[in-house]
């Protein structure tokens, strides 16, 4: 089991399988993109896989979800999938995407035993995507999407960052599409994780300005009595259901206190949380021949450091010094 000193208990693993995308949010990374991980340095599909391994036998996790960067950018996906979905007991498997190749991919993820995906797509207007993202890729991500709902990757769940004077007046005409299409839409607050460091708690979309803009043209009902449990995303009925709507609100209503993740980097280091600044070498143990003993032994005692919570609203909060894309949002 991975236990912290606060009693949550870890069963959700978030695998980072490269920290290179082929998008380049503004909220996320520059222009010119990052000083990209060298290909030694990143674990190999035979580590992936004894390091999920491990987490499920021996560790009591049940959720792998894959992230990135962008995870369809690694060409072992499909075959990592595959390999874990072989794993007893079988994992729930989940794929966090900018759903840039899906089209392409979605029938042999499926095939392979991916459960669902989760795709970020942060406007409906093509030119506002470019602006955003920075390449002109809009389309694809709309197929790709469509091709995940049509292999059956269900739910699929659309992820939403609302940026002030991008895209912040698309609130409703977003969960009008995603209505109309039967994906979930989630928007999430902006968090200080990118790379240029240019979050400011000012400028930020919050959750309650979200849901002010969507009532001008939604009837919204609390799901579950405020009770969300371990997920980050409250959500709403639509106009009395069936859709729903959630909101990730990490900033003005963090949900650390349900926290029941962990995480691996691309390069092999646990990370006790999306803002931790300590990490624990697993590749370093993998590659010293260590057991898996040894190796969960790491493990466990990494998530005795994981601390309360992110620490965003400390005076001394500082940004890990790594950015979402190599963490594994
Ligand atoms: P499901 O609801 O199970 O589909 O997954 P999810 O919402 O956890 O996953 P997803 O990868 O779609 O992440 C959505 C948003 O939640 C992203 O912006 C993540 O960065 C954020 N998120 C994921 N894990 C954490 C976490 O541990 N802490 C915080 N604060 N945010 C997180
Ligand atoms: N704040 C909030 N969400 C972010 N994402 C990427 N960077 C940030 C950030 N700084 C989102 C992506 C994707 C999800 C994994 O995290 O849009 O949907
Ligand atoms: Fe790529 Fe995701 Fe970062 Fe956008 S947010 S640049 S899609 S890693």
């Amino acid at each position: 089991m991975l236990i912290d000193t606060f009693d949550r208990v870890a069963t959700d693993l978030r695998v980072s399988l490269t920290d290179r995308c082929n998008l380049r949010c503004t909220y996320c990374m520059p222009e010119e993109g990052l000083q990209w991980l060298a290909k030694p340095d990143l674990l190999s599909d035979d580590e992936i896989v004894r390091l999920i391994r491990i987490a499920v036998t021996t560790l009591g996790i049940t959720e792998v979800r894959f992230t990135g960067g962008e995870p369809l950018l690694r060409p072992g996906l499909v075959g990592i999938v595959e390999r874990c979905a072989a794993l007893e007991p079988r994992p729930r498997m989940s794929l966090t995407t900018n759903g840039i190749g899906l089209k392409r991919t979605a029938a042999a993820l499926k095939a392979a035993g991916l459960d669902r995906v989760n795709v970020s797509l942060d406007t409906l207007r093509p030119d506002v995507f470019k602006t955003l993202t920075r390449r002109d890729r809009h389309r694809d991500v709309l197929d790709g999407l469509e091709a995940a709902r049509d292999a059956g990757l269900t739910p699929v769940k659309v992820n939403t960052v609302l940026m002030p004077g991008l895209n912040d007046d698309e609130a409703p005409d977003l969960l009008a599409w995603a209505v109309e299409h039967d994906y979930e839409l989630r928007f999430i607050e902006q968090m200080p994780l990118d790379a240029q460091h240019g979050w400011k708690r000012d400028g930020m979309i919050t959750a309650g300005d979200i849901l002010a803009s969507l009532r001008t043209r939604f009837t919204l009902t609390a799901e579950d009595d405020g009770e969300r449990g371990s997920a980050p995303a409250e959500r709403w009925l639509v106009d009395g259901g069936p859709h729903r709507v959630g909101v990730i609100a990490s900033v003005t209503r963090p949900f650390c206190s349900a926290c029941d993740r962990t995480r691996l980097t691309a390069d092999g280091q646990v990370r006790t949380c999306l803002f931790a600044r300590e990490e624990t070498d697993l590749r370093a143990a993998l590659r010293s021949d260590a057991p898996d003993e040894e190796v969960a032994r790491l493990w466990r005692l990494a998530m005795w450091g994981k601390k309360a919570g992110s620490g965003l609203d400390d005076p001394s909060f500082l940004q890990p010094d790594r950015p979402m894309s190599a963490i594994g949002g």
